[in-house]
């Protein structure tokens, strides 16, 4: 199954991914993890990323495009793919158009959790990721076992960089404004699906298995 997963900041795409991925056997490819990565190792790339990310800003679209491409590219994904967080523009949305006819591949759905503005605040500031399997946990609505501690292998909590109530601002903002027309993109091409990704984490998982059949 190709996926494209959507949503605001703080939707809870990175979430939904984690069970996406497990039950139907496809790569997680996250556009914000390959950048963060590459950031954490120091590369070019992740230098080109760092100072757009810190401000809320998207990465250019031929950098965001070149990454995917070569992903894609890749074996694992003959069987599917899950996308979170690409396409983010209508330029990137063609550019996958294109690379996708190019690899005999199409888009089977675009699933958009969709959850109100207001609510994203505070699932942004509160969220804490485990930098070392990069789980995130919400201090309120989804909190570790022991408090600031990665249930999974004991690794200490920490704050995303960009999480920080300024910058939580400017990426809301820079998403709402590009996620409308993205939205009436795939409307028109009967891609979309949506789900209320306001309830809770299993609840939100149980709505998207209902509508992810073939
Ligand atoms: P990216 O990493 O993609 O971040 P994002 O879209 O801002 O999304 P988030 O990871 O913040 O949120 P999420 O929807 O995954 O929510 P989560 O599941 O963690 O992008 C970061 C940056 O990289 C961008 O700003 C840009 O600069 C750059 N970038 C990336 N892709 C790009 C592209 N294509 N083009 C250009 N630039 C690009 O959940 C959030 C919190 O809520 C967590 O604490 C979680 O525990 C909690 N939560 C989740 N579900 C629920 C629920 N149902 N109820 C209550 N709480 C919940
Ligand atoms: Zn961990």
């Amino acid at each position: 199954m190709n996926l494209i997963l959507m949503g605001l900041p703080g939707a809870g795409k990175g979430t939904q991914a984690e069970k996406i991925k497990d039950k139907y056997n496809i790569p997680h490819i996250s556009t914000g993890d390959m950048f963060r990565l590459s950031i954490k190792e120091g590369t070019d790339l992740g230098k080109k990323a760092q100072e757009y990310m810190d401000r809320g800003d998207l990465v250019p679209d031929e950098v965001t495009i070149g990454i995917v491409k070569e992903r894609l590219s890749k074996d694992d994904c003959k069987n599917g793919f899950l996308l979170d967080g690409f396409p983010r523009t209508i330029a990137q949305a063609e550019a996958l158009q294109q690379l996708l006819s190019d690899l005999g591949e199409s888009i089977d759905y675009v699933l958009h959790v969709d959850v109100p503005e207001e609510k994203l605040v505070e699932r942004l500031t509160g969220r804490r990721i485990c930098p070392t399997c990069g789980t995130a946990y919400h201090i309120e609505f989804n909190p570790p076992k022991v408090e600031g501690i990665c249930d999974k292998d004991g690794s200490q909590l920490i704050q995303r960089d960009d999480d920080k109530a300024e910058t939580v601002k400017r990426r809301l903002a820079v998403n709402i404004e590009q996620t409308k027309p993205l939205l009436d993109f795939y409307q028109e091409k009967g891609y979309l699906v949506t789900v209320n990704g306001n309830q809770e984490i299993d609840n939100v998982f149980e709505d998207i298995q209902k509508k992810l059949v073939k």
